[in-house]
């Protein structure tokens, strides 16, 4: 076994923009006259906008021209930048730090690995960009989870063997593309939601240090 790599997801796992994505959403499904809960939400979680876009107007049986499409991503988008301007480090969710410290002190490769074409300015915000040595966001894909592109291209610039690699998520699609990856997936958030996770957590106040040591064979 090699050296190994650990690849997060930004929305939902290190900052808790899944509510403002979802606010984003809700604010548009609302003027289009569509019923939008958290529950369907989970659906938009680690998809890209474009195809959250078509599987609301799915949900609200709509079929529009193309520039009608792109007006309302437009719109979702400026909606959600609005909701993270204000950003800082406060949003970091609890514990977090707590992990990206223990790793960088032990020097282990970290990557990002995010759907979001945002993720870039939003780490700035928080100012954990420091922290990675690879972002592969959004605007490096081809593929979105549950394609596995994203965590792969993340591990090859890694240099870290796939099957080395260990994935955060908060997101079916991520856990998904993390397992036919063959990386080790961790989930953020609700076991009967993560059903495909290997390990599961509610947040990152749950997880021990020697756990992330073990998992880094350290
Ligand atoms: C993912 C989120 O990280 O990024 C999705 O989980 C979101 O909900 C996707 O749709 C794309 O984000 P953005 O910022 O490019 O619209
Ligand atoms: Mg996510």
């Amino acid at each position: 076994m090699g050296k190994k790599g650990f690849i997060f997801d930004l929305d939902g796992v290190i900052v808790d923009t899944a509510k403002y994505h979802y606010l984003a959403w809700k604010n548009l499904a609302d003027e289009l006259g569509i019923p939008f809960t958290e529950e369907q939400n989970e659906q938009f979680k680690g998809v890209s906008r474009k195809r959250c876009l078509e599987i609301l107007l799915e949900m609200g049986g709509l079929e529009v021209s193309q520039e009608q499409f792109n007006t309302w991503l437009v719109e979702k988008n400026n909606d959600y930048l609005e909701y993270i301007e204000k950003m800082n480090a406060s949003e970091i969710l609890p514990d977090v730090p707590k992990v990206l410290n223990y790793l960088k002190q032990h020097h282990v490769p970290m990557a990002l690995g995010s759907a979001s074409k945002n993720a870039k300015p939003i780490l700035k915000k928080v100012g954990l960009i420091p922290y990675f040595n690879t972002i592969v966001d959004g605007t490096h894909v081809t593929k979105a989870k549950p394609d596995p592109e994203v965590f792969l291209i993340a591990a090859a610039e890694l240099k870290v063997a796939p099957e080395d690699c260990i994935v955060f998520e908060d997101a079916l699609a991520g856990i998904e593309a993390a397992n036919s990856a063959e990386m080790i997936s961790v989930g953020i958030g609700d076991r009967a939601v993560l059903t495909e996770a290997k390990y599961v957590f509610k947040d990152f106040t749950e997880i021990d240090i020697n756990f992330i040591k073990q998992l880094a064979q350290l």
